[in-house]
């Protein structure tokens, strides 16, 4: 679950309700300063880091797809459901002349992209022709390189033997699956369309097709899951034996039906607590690892890290260049943070006038490059204490000297090592709770800041 496209609302972030405990103390950190520091006045920063020089240095694209075929009860995403093949078209029309529209900046010239994220909403609602049509728009406007990484979202409903045919004609090498649970009871209490059944076909496709990286997506904690259909999940998952499976442990935002339904006292049964969902996850990670999973990060384990690598967040949490395209998405370009307009309209007429739609932005100081990318690394449970000196001149020991002595005197934190291996790592139980603890390492005003 990459981020890069949440819809901006004015709700505020689920932290900071004391009253609503399942809610509170844990939210996905995408991006630092926090996305209600970045401001439209600071649109012309992204413009001024797009018009130097173009840096030797990888850089990625992110498109957002914002179509689903329903609204799922827990889903924050920009997308809905209904849009008719006409609109859509008219979306992958803008998202590549989106694209076009950078390839000509100064910052651009002569770079391919190093990796690609086509995520949502749902891409694998789009037709085999509209798959083909984006795809090889974007290539023609900016080169990828010859060995790429290139994900799709696929939902299971939606999969087809003839649009597999045409990602994997187009160069997709990673196929990212939404199961969230093998539970049919409970995929309909949460509002998915789709059943086990249909995650075991769409799977058994997606493998004929070839594809030599398939992902699955579960979420732990949602209404309704108990410890043993949590564990049915997980077995069923190291069943299919997938490449590499992401858990994310389920958020309640405000702008959610899960969250109305909750408030008004409609649910089915309570929402699951943080504790409990940590405690879920942890058994899923030590089922994967015993299977010979190894866990690459607070919310993925992989069979092979060396040949798994996610390059997606192996650049961007380094502070490599990522361009969003699409309504709403959100890019990191010359160490300048930047979303787009949510609206699609508008985000299309920008377009359509030969302009970016940026509609906020945010320019990062030195001291918040440097907090942004100890936060964002932070999510892999170590960070590499040598190459981030050597590439920021500092030692994050010493920066981050005191947040990190509260994290070692609560056990979050494992022992240090010294010399050419210092890394600082998280224990498990860090790393299960680490989206709770990066805002303790944020800038003074940015602790109480909202998060949206
Ligand atoms: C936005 S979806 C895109 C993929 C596709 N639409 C699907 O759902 O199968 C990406 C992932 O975000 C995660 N997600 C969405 N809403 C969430 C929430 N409220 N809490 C935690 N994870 C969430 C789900 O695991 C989902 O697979
Ligand atoms: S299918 Fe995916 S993107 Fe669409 S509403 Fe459900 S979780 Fe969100």
């Amino acid at each position: 679950m990459p981020q890069p496209a949440q819809q901006h609302t004015d709700v505020a972030p689920v932290r900071g309700a004391p009253s609503l405990s399942p809610l509170i103390g844990n939210y996905f950190v995408a991006a630092y300063p926090p996305f209600s520091c970045w401001t439209p006045d600071q649109a012309p920063d992204a413009d001024v880091a797009l018009n130097a020089p173009a840096p030797d240095a990888p850089v990625g694209i992110y498109a957002h797809i914002p179509f689903c075929e329903r609204k799922c009860d827990y889903c924050y995403y920009l997308s809905r459901a209904g849009a008719k093949s006409d609109e859509v078209n008219a979306y992958l029309e803008t998202v590549v002349a989106e694209l076009a529209l950078y390839a000509r900046r100064p910052a651009m010239d002569g770079r391919k992209a190093t990796y690609v994220y086509v995520g949502g909403g749902t891409p694998s609602t789009l037709n085999p022709d509209q798959i083909r049509f984006l795809l090889d728009g974007m290539k023609g406007a900016v080169a990828w390189e010859r060995d790429a990484e290139v994900t799709f979202e696929v939902a299971p409903k939606t999969a087809r033997r003839a649009k597999l045919e045409a990602l994997s004609a187009c160069g997709v090498t990673r196929i990212s699956m939404g199961v969230q649970s093998f539970d049919d009871a409970l995929l309909r209490m949460n509002g998915r369309i789709h059943l086990a059944a249909d995650v075991e076909r769409a799977y058994g496709l997606i493998r004929e097709e070839g594809f030599d990286w398939v992902n699955l997506d579960l979420m732990v904690g949602l209404v309704g899951e108990t410890e043993e259909s949590w564990r049915r999940s997980v077995d069923r998952t190291m069943e299919l034996a997938p490449d590499s499976v992401t858990i994310y442990q389920t958020e309640v935002p405000y702008n959610t039906q899960l969250y109305r339904d909750w408030k008004d006292d409609r649910l089915p049964s309570g929402l699951i607590p943080w504790e409990i969902k940590r405690e879920r996850l942890a058994y899923a990670f030590g089922r994967l690892e015993a299977a010979g999973h190894s866990v690459a990060s607070a919310y993925a384990a992989v069979r092979d890290p060396s040949r798994h690598l996610f390059q997606y967040q192996q650049h961007l949490w380094r502070g490599g260049d990522m361009l969003g395209l699409g309504a709403s998405s959100f890019s990191y370009f010359g160490g300048v943070h930047y979303q787009n307009d949510a609206r699609t309209d508008a985000y299309a007429n920008s377009v359509r006038d030969g302009a970016l739609p940026i509609y906020r932005a945010r320019r990062l100081s030195r001291d918040e490059r440097i907090v942004r990318e100890f936060a964002l690394q932070l999510k892999w449970g170590r960070v590499d204490a040598a190459a981030f000196r050597r590439r920021n001149h500092v030692d994050v020991r010493d920066v981050f000297a005191e947040p990190l002595r509260g994290l070692a005197a609560a056990g979050l934190l494992a022992a240090p090592t010294d010399g050419e291996d210092a890394e600082v790592a998280l224990t498990r139980e860090g790393l299960l709770r680490v989206d709770e603890l990066i805002p303790r390492f944020y800038l003074p005003e940015h602790q109480e800041a909202r998060y949206w």
